[in-house]
């Protein structure tokens, strides 16, 4: 009974739950910063964000390779299907489902979701997962927003925050909403692809352990984190 989250690069995740892969916007071919090899990587369920390119990715691909289901917004999930995706698993913000892995709650995001070929994405969303008794919430691409507050209240082992600023949070936003979210662990994503979102996440892991009492892992990409 373990989780084990990977960092794949920008805001590419895996999470190993017991056996189950789950990968999260798995932008890996385009991704300067990814070393996966999407043509590789196992796949049982597939849960996408919102409708950005580096964030959709190999989705389609690694989907129809695996038979993973993908779980994302009802407009998304028509449109993966419309990609020829055979196993979709539409919900919404604020909906939960118990899947096999865990029970799995689309979040709140501030941001767009706009699909690569201009089709509407509906609203992004972030992701709160309930597996094996820990508490994981993906915030994906977003501002910052006071009702992390609320998710933190849930009791957060492990968060995923961007830090990257101008697309999202910066450090000093990141560093807010960590202070809301309360995690026990704290992964910044969504910086040092481009240099537009360069930013220096040994500082940012400093300057947010000496106000909370969160620790941060700063992973390399293919670098992974055990949930304890
Ligand atoms: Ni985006
Ligand atoms: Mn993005």
């Amino acid at each position: 009974m373990t989780t084990i989250l990977t960092y794949y690069g920008h805001a590419a995740l895996g999470l190993n739950i017991s056996g189950t892969n789950i990968l999260v916007d798995p932008f890996l071919s385009e991704n300067p910063a990814a070393t996966a090899d999407p043509a590789e990587l196992p796949a049982d369920f597939i849960l996408v964000s919102h409708g950005h390119g580096d964030h959709v990715g190999d989705t389609v691909t690694i989907a129809k390779r695996t038979g993973a289901t993908i779980i994302t917004n009802f407009e998304m999930a028509n449109w993966f299907s419309a990609q020829g995706a055979e196993n979709v698993h539409p919900q919404h913000l604020g909906g939960g489902f118990a899947h096999p892995f865990g029970y799995l709650k689309l979040t709140l995001a501030l941001h767009g979701s706009g699909l690569p070929d201009g089709s509407y994405g509906g609203n992004p969303c972030g992701f709160l997962l309930d597996a094996e008794g820990k508490k994981t919430y993906l915030a994906c691409d977003t501002g910052l927003f006071g009702d992390m507050a609320l998710i933190g209240a849930e009791g957060v082992d492990l968060a995923a925050v961007p830090i990257g600023d101008n697309f999202t949070m910066g450090p000093k936003d990141a560093l807010l909403a960590v202070a809301m979210i309360k995690p026990r662990m704290v992964v910044p994503i969504h910086y040092n692809t481009w240099d537009l979102i360069t930013q220096d996440a040994h500082e940012w892991k400093r300057a947010v352990e000496n106000r909370v009492d969160t620790t941060v892992f700063p992973l390399s990409p293919g670098e992974s984190l055990s949930i304890e």
